[in-house]
């Protein structure tokens, strides 16, 4: 049973795993309400990395203030809120704990039930808040800077991980590259940009790991193959830029196309986190995808990188799906630096580097 036993319940979400600060209000019906984001790439810029206490100390300030922005923008107050979602890992613990305190003294002032959620499971459930038709199962490439996955959705609470990143995620390879380039922070569009006037066959790269048996990403060989390259003097940044881009593709595709096959039956190809918003990507899966008969979704990108929509919306998928104990989560609820989204899955080597 749904404990808010509301016909169209509004769930506030919160969302501080990493460097965004985020709350958004969502309802069942799939309308997000309000919705407030802050970055702080400024402040982290100088470091040229997130530094976890800059952006705990960031979520502090902003967090607040934003739900107040963000119930005024509805025209609501918290007793118009039915329940509370907030992401309790995995993550950058001091954000997280942030977060979560704040979700707690709301569920707590406005006894609301508070539901703590995955971050990775607010990924793995976006694009059914952007697309009412996508049903379960479908086989998710998660890629952005912190994660890497190919994960079967199978349901609510139901995921199966099929594939990760033994060393670097996609997003971080994109970045790692962009520094290497002189092309700034973040990286991924930057390459982008760059590659459209480059030669993808000019330099010879390495499609790490392409072929292997296990669906597993690797992009620390990619990254130091390009390193060298940008040092042999022999290649025209663009034409670097073009070469990476098109072994990371090579990669992808590689490594879903097998991880297609370790899955059960699946209806779509759904792609979501930052490196979707990659173009030659993007058109890529989607071929891809059509070959095989199969949906593609990539949802909008406001949902693809981080967001609280995503973290609100899995709220009420738990809701919907009666995974919210009555009462709500309890109150003690721990903050989780690591919490895999497949308890089941086995490790591999170098896994617990990425959530
Ligand atoms: O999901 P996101 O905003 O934040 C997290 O990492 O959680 O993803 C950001 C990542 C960065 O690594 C960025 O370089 C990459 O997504 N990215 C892209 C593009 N836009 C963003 N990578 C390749 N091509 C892009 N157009
Ligand atoms: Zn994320």
């Amino acid at each position: 049973m749904d404990p808010t036993g509301k016909p169209n319940p509004v769930v506030l979400g919160i969302e501080s795993s990493c460097d965004e600060s985020a709350v958004a209000l969502v309802a069942a019906d799939r309308t997000i309400i309000a919705q407030a984001i802050a970055s702080q790439d400024e402040a982290h810029r100088p470091y040229g990395g997130v530094v976890p206490e800059i952006a705990a100390r960031a979520h502090v300030e902003v967090l607040g203030p934003m739900v107040e922005r963000v119930l005024e923008e509805a025209g609501m107050t918290l007793a118009d809120v039915d329940a509370i979602a907030a992401t309790a890992g995995p993550g950058l613990i001091g954000g997280v704990m942030v977060g979560l305190v704040t979700a707690k003294a709301l569920a707590m002032a406005g006894d609301r039930p508070l539901i703590s959620i995955n971050h990775l499971e607010g990924h793995a459930l976006s694009p059914r808040l952007a697309d009412a038709s996508l049903e379960f199962p479908y086989l998710l490439l998660l890629a952005s800077g912190g994660h890497c996955q190919i994960l079967e959705v199978r349901g609510v609470g139901d995921y199966r991980r099929i594939a990760t990143t033994i060393d670097d995620a996609l997003g971080e390879a994109f970045d790692k590259t962009a520094k290497i380039l002189g092309l700034g922070y973040p990286g991924g569009p930057a390459v982008e940009r760059l590659a459209e006037t480059g030669d993808a066959k000019a330099v010879p790269l390495p499609r790490p790991l392409a072929g292997s048996a296990e669906p597993h990403f690797s992009f620390a060989g990619l990254k130091s193959a390009v390193l060298r390259a940008q040092q042999s003097g022999k290649y025209a940044a663009a034409d670097i830029a073009a070469s990476f881009q098109q072994a990371a593709l090579d990669c992808v595709l590689d490594r879903t196309r097998r991880a297609l096959e370790g899955a059960g039956a699946v209806g779509a190809l759904v792609v979501a986190g930052g490196v979707a918003a990659n173009k030659p990507l993007r058109a890529a899966l989607e071929d891809f995808a059509a070959e095989r008969g199969l949906r593609f979704v990539a949802p909008p990108m406001k949902l693809c990188t981080d967001n609280a929509a995503m973290i609100a919306w899995a709220g009420q998928e738990r809701l919907a799906a009666g995974l919210v104990p009555e009462g709500g989560d309890p109150l003690d609820i721990a903050a989780r630096p690591r919490w895999p989204l497949d308890p089941d899955a086995e490790p591999v080597r170098g896994a617990g580097v990425k959530a």
